[in-house]
């Protein structure tokens, strides 16, 4: 018989990979990076539900250029290593920009990657002012910086609930540490040094050793750099001790899971966050949208996520362009009407105005002081 009956199978196969080869040159490809999976998940999913309702909605309006967009998903597990092998594989597939990372530790060393690639980064969550210090010409972030987080973290700690008496734990990270450190900062300017300052490992269960050390500095407030998995273990571990120190954190915690796994003992506690996103009007109908799709309601991000993502496309429809230099400057140059309202950039790729607010935890929910 020979092989004379596999050629049909060989052509049929040929047939295919030159279809999923014109299929993939027919769509325009955004990355969208973040912890999709791990103990940080919950955060890697606002990214993505922001980033899955702007493309639907730029799609069912016909795509960009004539083409589909296509999303290629990164993820990164807010692991550094791995983000450096995200943004490599997201430049090789030649993505036309970014959305993402969440994490700070993530998204500084995957920007150089993209700079290079010539790929233009827009994180919806990224805090570390070093994102955005270093000269890159193609950063963006939508959201704000640590020094001004810290400042009001203190501010709060300093003037509102009137303690001197401050323990400082970070969980080692670009966030967490840069965060507690931008709070060490400002409080000193109050001639206020921690009574306790110390590291965490992320991933860690048992943090009763490390509490009982910062009970012995007898704070009245406990400031944590870090997100919430290790926020959960702490504040509960605090009140098994017997602690009664005030809690304090920042946007990382800012998530339900910290509520609903902490229980009780997230109670009382005080996050910094930016302004309730549900009052503003603007974000109604992505937050409606949100709901329909996915039955729940939107996270820390998801609007952000959403705005980033909406950003990048107005700019590719804009400049009918897909060159990365072209669309940077696009968006830096402009004054943009956004979910979050209006939105313009400096020449760093911060945005001109970001607010943070304190938030406490009150009945199981977050509630935004006045
Ligand atoms: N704001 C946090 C970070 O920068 C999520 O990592």
């Amino acid at each position: 018989m020979g092989r004379r009956w596999l050629w049909p199978w060989k052509a049929l196969a040929l047939i295919l990979l030159i279809a999923v080869n014109a299929h993939a040159a027919s769509t325009i490809k955004v990355g969208v990076a973040g912890p999709l999976t791990g103990d940080q998940a919950t955060l890697g999913q606002e990214l993505k539900g922001g980033a899955i309702i702007a493309v639907e909605e730029w799609n069912a309006k016909g795509g960009l250029l004539g083409r589909k967009i296509e999303i290629v998903w990164g993820d990164d597990q807010h692991d550094p290593r791995q983000a450096v092998a995200v943004a490599n594989k997201f430049v090789n597939e030649g993505v036309v920009g970014v959305i993402g990372h969440f994490n700070s530790s993530c998204s500084i060393p995957a920007s150089t990657i993209y700079r290079d690639g010539k790929v233009v980064q827009l994180t919806p969550a990224s805090t570390n002012p070093q994102f955005t210090e270093r000269g890159l010409w193609n950063v963006f972030r939508v959201c704000g910086r640590d020094d001004q987080q810290g400042g009001v973290a203190a501010n709060f700690i300093v003037r509102k609930l009137q303690k001197r008496r401050i323990a400082v734990l970070h969980d080692k990270t670009t966030y967490g540490q840069g965060l507690a450190d931008e709070t060490v900062k400002a409080l000193e300017k109050a001639k206020i040094k921690p009574v306790y300052y110390g590291g965490v490992t992320q991933g860690e269960k048992d943090f009763r050793p490390v509490l009982t050390a910062v009970r012995l500095s007898d704070p009245e407030v406990l400031f944590y750099g870090g997100i919430y998995p290790e926020a959960i273990l702490l504040t509960k571990q605090m009140r098994e001790l017997g602690m009664k120190t005030v809690f304090m954190s920042g946007d990382g915690v800012w998530a339900k899971a910290f509520i609903d796994i902490a229980g009780k003992a997230a109670e009382g506690s005080f996050i910094t966050f930016t302004p309730d996103q549900t009052k503003i009007k603007e974000a109604q109908e992505v937050i409606r949208r949100h709901k329909e799709k996915f039955g729940t309601e939107v996270g820390a991000y998801t609007v952000y996520s959403y705005v980033a993502a909406t950003l990048l496309f107005e700019a590719i429809a804009t400049t009918q362009s897909t060159d990365s230099i072209k669309i940077a400057d696009h968006i830096r140059r402009t004054k943009w009407k956004t979910a979050l309202g209006p939105i313009q950039f400096d020449k760093k790729g911060d945005v001109l105005v970001s607010p943070y607010v304190i938030w406490e935890v009150k009945d199981g929910k977050f509630v935004e002081l006045q």
